[in-house]
């Protein structure tokens, strides 16, 4: 192999998280919780060229992605793709996609907000675009300056 053909090498098994808007690779393991809480052997590639500019990746070996990951994966990149591989093979391609409504993963700005108050209430907020993603709270209308300081 030649050195500029070095890349990130492929993975036997897991989840490869492609197309993330360059730059954001790191919001990406930390919504991940690695590497406090995962001991996944993971790659990462940032800046690497592609068809549409710049993107980074995130390799996970040994791991399949739980819903809410992927929900937080769209709001700071939604044209992210989620790819699992099983036995070096790409077996499942989806783009992340944002549902209408998300629920107890973003924490309301607004201090005064019922979702941020003693009572037992869930935060809540409406999707109004999905790329970019602006999502605007259920109850009190805010919507939140940089959504991903704001993810749980
Ligand atoms: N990949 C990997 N290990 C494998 C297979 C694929 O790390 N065993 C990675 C590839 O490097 C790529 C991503 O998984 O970053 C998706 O692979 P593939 O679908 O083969 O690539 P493309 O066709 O370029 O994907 P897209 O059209 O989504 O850009
Ligand atoms: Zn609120």
């Amino acid at each position: 192999m030649k050195k500029k053909d070095l890349k990130v090498p492929r993975i036997k098994n897991g989840t490869v998280i492609d197309h993330i808007a360059a730059g954001n690779a790191v919001k990406v393991l930390h919504i991940l919780g690695i590497p406090k809480s995962s001991s996944s052997t993971v790659s990462v590639a940032m800046n690497v060229k592609s068809k549409l500019g710049k993107k980074d990746i995130v390799k996970v070996e040994n791991r399949e992605l739980k819903r809410s990951e992927v929900d937080k994966i769209a709001l700071i990149s939604p044209k992210a793709t989620i790819n699992i591989i099983r036995d070096y093979e790409v077996k499942e391609k989806h783009r992340v996609k944002l549902p209408d409504e998300i629920i107890g993963i973003v924490k309301c700005s607004n201090p005064t907000c019922i979702s941020n108050s003693k009572e037992p209430v869930k935060s809540r907020f409406k999707v109004i675009s999905k790329d970019p993603a602006r999502i605007k709270c259920y109850y009190c209308e805010r919507e939140p300056e940089d959504i991903s300081e704001k993810i749980i």
